[in-house]
């Protein structure tokens, strides 16, 4: 290169920096438009730099009349035109992906679709926490590319972390399965892959610490009832146990906002406890903002004000009672009409003190700063995407990636991965059941209200690239409801060389606003399999299931014609090839049931409405999840298989931690049910200083065929004589990646307060001595090692 290229080329690297910074959407905060209007934007302070975000907010506040103030607290904020602010649609979704089914994005001739990736059910199966916040990555740079094409705002409300209870609710899709811990994680690194700003993650206020976009964690709390046999969300009051809430229920929400430092919190339909979540000041103000210190705003789902007033019927509000009562509960900014229709009202009414809503605005406009919407963004940071990194070949390949790392394996008579040999024919494959051409199904919901995606990869396709295909669908629908198409499916699979059945679930099954009645396959989609796995001539018949919610498998499963049974949760747009990839072999499945199945008969011994985690032995009620079901299952939590064979062997543990009372802290009694005594037998968490950082050392080998992912689960037990603890309970995971033959170290360094813990009835996090134990991996193959604590 010559001078006079070198010189030119950084002029023009300037140039473009220049420009590019310059070119940031429309920013508040710029001079020429203040000039413009008349005005001097020096002399506003909430547009000056060098000032604190608080402090430019709380001028920004100051300078609006009540009137103004009340418009902008509502998700369709109309801005203020003599202040140059204007108006902000709050509501964008990206859950899985950016999607429209909020009204701040849309998609338009030019950009039609946004990457569609797995649903969270499925990508939280990988238990790979570095794919979790990679899929937040990818999915904010499409977000912020939106933006800049005008096409989306800046705040997501997503994800949902509310814990799968029970395994008719309809929203499992959304979520990441039922053990609050894994909940929380996923929460933590989702969230951080869409807001972090790289180099800006240690500011030393948090409440300037810039964001890419900001997140939402939904929907808070004990929310997991959609409709259910005629009850649903909008008069629905859920009875928890203190103990529940803060063991369960709260757990993932606290993680969310203290790890994943999040920027918005979003109350739900429902009550607790009489209360509705959205207007209780200890739920919001005392417990999110105060205990947890949220950074950032708290928002209703959408509508939630008004269903207290028309669903609830809460203490017969009148809607200004209803918005007074929110505002003071700490609850910031309406999905809704509400606040912009009654807030003035209520104050002029003095329910509520104007100040409230001064609050309410300043954590709203401190996030919109965070997010450069008044200054751009730090360095022109995200300035440059546009077009092309919607729907990038990198992004599809993610998406495909996720799915391959999530899918489940939980049958394989020695059939998969098929192979053939070069010299066979090519092989003709049967491709049957109501998902073998399946599209929108693959992407569930908070996807585009269109149904478009990037482009699918279907069931069909997938199989397809690897030989002729014979195509029945077997029943008309996902319903199944009439038999009628199964005899024609029975022809076709004859003589293929083999039959891949796609079936379960969908949306007219499982979804928000319908949970289900009961675990079975729907209509006659089991009698499809059956009858096809007796057909003559058959060769190796594969089941692929499409479901957030677990089914009762068993009958297939025990099928001696069934070979293989793969769960694909909702794939995503690229589920096809995925899936083709793991049935042939260019994948090793490694991903991990983040549910229990149940047997069907579950859902007879126990009411959806019943929020219990524990079981109640009074009423019949088993317990709920691997930490309090002790009941059989269909698939246990964590269950999965894989194309080669995993061993463990705990290489250090401690056998005994002692654990330094700190002066004057007290030992606390607790009930052992061998009656046995102990001079100290236990301590409150919260009392103590917690410092013993525990190592567990593993070595994990594959000792099987073939390379392969694994997860690596620890869970410990707390000692035996102590009633109500769980059965077990997950303090840690790690997916590993090991070439056949492998060995690998894998240390966990864990707070030895917080993973021997238990909560007590009255909800203290308490520490009992005597013997714990960790247990690594899943029956049978689990190891386990006893770990004596003490207080000293
Ligand atoms: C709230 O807003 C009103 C009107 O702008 C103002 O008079 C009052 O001082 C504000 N209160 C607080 C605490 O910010
Ligand atoms: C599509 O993009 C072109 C070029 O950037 C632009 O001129 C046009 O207005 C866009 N169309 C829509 C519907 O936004
Ligand atoms: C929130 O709680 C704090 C302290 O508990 C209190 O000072 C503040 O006034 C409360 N805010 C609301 C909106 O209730
Ligand atoms: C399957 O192959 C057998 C033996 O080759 C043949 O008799 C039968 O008609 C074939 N069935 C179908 C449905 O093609
Ligand atoms: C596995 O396949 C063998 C041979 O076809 C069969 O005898 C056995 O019953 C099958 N087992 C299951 C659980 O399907
Ligand atoms: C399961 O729990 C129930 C209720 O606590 C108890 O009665 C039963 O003995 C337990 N069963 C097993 C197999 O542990
Ligand atoms: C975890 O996910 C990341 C990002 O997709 C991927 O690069 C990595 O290989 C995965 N790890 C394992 C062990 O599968």
């Amino acid at each position: 290169m010559s001078a006079f290229q070198l010189v030119s080329s950084i002029l023009i690297f300037i140039l473009s920096v220049f420009f590019t910074v310059n070119a940031q959407p429309s920013i508040i905060c710029n001079s020429g438009k203040f000039q413009k209007m008349g005005t001097n934007m020096n002399s506003l302070p909430f547009c000056d730099r060098g000032l604190s975000y608080q402090v430019r907010a709380k001028d920004l506040v100051d300078r609006m009349t009540l009137e103004e103030k009340v418009a902008q607290i509502g998700d369709n904020a109309v801005g203020v035109q003599r202040l140059n602010l204007p108006g902000y649609k709050w509501w964008s979704e990206a859950l899985h992906g950016v999607s429209d089914v909020g009204p701040g994005t849309h998609f338009n001739s030019n950009v039609t679709a946004a990457t569609s990736f797995p649903t969270v059910i499925l990508s939280t199966a990988s238990f790979n926490e570095t794919l979790w916040k990679s899929l937040g990555e990818a999915v904010s740079n499409e977000a912020r590319a939106m933006h800049n094409l005008g096409l989306a705002g800046l705040t997501f409300w997503s994800p949902t972390i509310n814990v799968a209870r029970d395994p008719r609710w309809g929203r499992i899709i959304e979520t990441p399965g039922e053990d609050p811990f894994v909940v929380g994680r996923y929460a933590a690194n989702y969230v951080r892959g869409l807001q972090d700003v790289e180099g800006y993650l240690n500011t030393k206020d948090p409440n300037s610490r810039p964001l890419k976009v900001g997140a939402c964690c939904k929907h808070f709390a004990a929310y997991d009832v959609d409709n259910w046999k005629g009850i649903d969300r909008y008069h629905f009051d859920a009875k928890v146990t203190e103990r529940d809430m803060v063991e369960t229920f709260l757990l993932p929400f606290e993680m969310c906002v203290k790890e994943g430092d999040v920027a918005s919190v979003m109350c739900s339909y429902n009550r607790v406890n009489g209360i509705p979540t959205c207007a209780d000041p200890r739920l919001l103000n005392q417990t999110i903002r105060e205990q947890w210190n949220l950074h950032g705003y708290i928002v209703a789902d959408c509508d939630s004000i008004e269903v207290m007033v028309n669903g609830h019927k809460f203490l017969n509000d009148t809607p200004q009672m209803a918005v007074a009562q929110t505002l003071k509960a700490g609850l910031d900014l309406d999905c809704g009409v509400y606040y912009p229709k009654y807030a003035m009202q209520a104050v002029k009414e003095g329910l509520v003190k104007e100040e409230e809503i001064n609050h309410s605005l300043k954590n709203l406009y401190i996030v919109l700063m965070r997010l450069g919407w008044f200054d751009g963004t730090p360095g022109g940071a995200f300035v440059q995407l546009g077009k092309n990194d919607i729907c990038s070949p990198q992004n599809l390949e993610l998406s495909a990636d996720a799915a391959r790392q999530g899918i489940v394996l939980l049958k394989n008579n020695n059939t998969l991965p098929l192979s053939f040999s070069s010299g066979d024919l090519k092989p003709t494959f049967a491709v049957v059941g109501p998902h073998a051409k399946a599209t929108i199904a693959m992407i569930g919901n908070y996807a585009l209200k269109t149904g478009l995606a990037c482009r699918y990869s279907t069931p069909i396709d997938g199989i397809s690239a690897y030989g002729n295909v014979k195509y029945a669908p077997g029943c008309s629908n996902v319903k199944c409801q009439d038999g009628s198409g199964v005899p024609t499916a029975v022809v076709t699979v004859q003589n293929a060389t083999a039959t891949f059945v796609f079936l379960g679930l969908d949306l007219s099954i499982e979804a928000e606003s319908l949970d289900r009645v009961d675990l079975k396959f729907p209509g006659s989609q089991e009698t499809l399999v059956t009858e096809i796995a007796s057909a003559p001539n058959v060769g190796p018949v594969i089941v692929i299931i499409f479901s957030a919610g677990g089914i009762d498998v068993s009958t297939i499963a025990r099928h001696p014609k069934v070979s293989a049974i793969i769960w694909a949760g909702y794939p995503g747009a690229e589920g096809g090839r995925a899936i083709a990839d793991v049935i042939f072999g260019n994948y090793n499945p490694g991903g991990r049931l983040p549910i229990t199945w149940y047997p069907a008969d579950y859902v007879d011994k126990i009411p959806m409405t019943s929020m219990q985690l524990r079981p109640l032995s009074d009423l019949g009620y088993p317990g709920r999840t691997y930490k309090f079901y002790n009941g059989s299952t269909v698939y246990p939590f964590g269950y999965g298989l894989s194309y080669t064979k995993f061993t463990y062997t705990i290489r250090s543990a401690p056998k005994l931690v002692t654990f330094n009372l700190a002066r004057l802290q007290k030992c606390r009694p607790i009930d052992f049910s061998d009656g046995q005594k102990l001079d100290c037998p236990a301590i409150l968490v919260e009392e103590s200083k917690c410092r013993e950082i525990i190592k567990i050392g593993l070595m994990v080998r594959n000792t099987g065929p073939k390379d392969g992912a694994h997860v690596v689960f620890l869970y410990t037990v707390p000692p035996s004589n102590i009633a109500g603890t769980p059965i077990k309970r997950l303090v840690a995971f790690k997916r590993v990646f090991l070439r056949a033959g492998e060995s690998q170290p894998v240390i966990f360094n864990l707070n030895a307060c917080k993973i021997f813990s238990i909560i007590t009835d009255n909800a203290y996090e308490l520490l009992p001595a005597g013997e714990h134990s960790i247990v690594v991996g899943n029956k049978p193959d689990a190891v386990t090692r006893n770990i004596a604590l003490r207080f000293q």
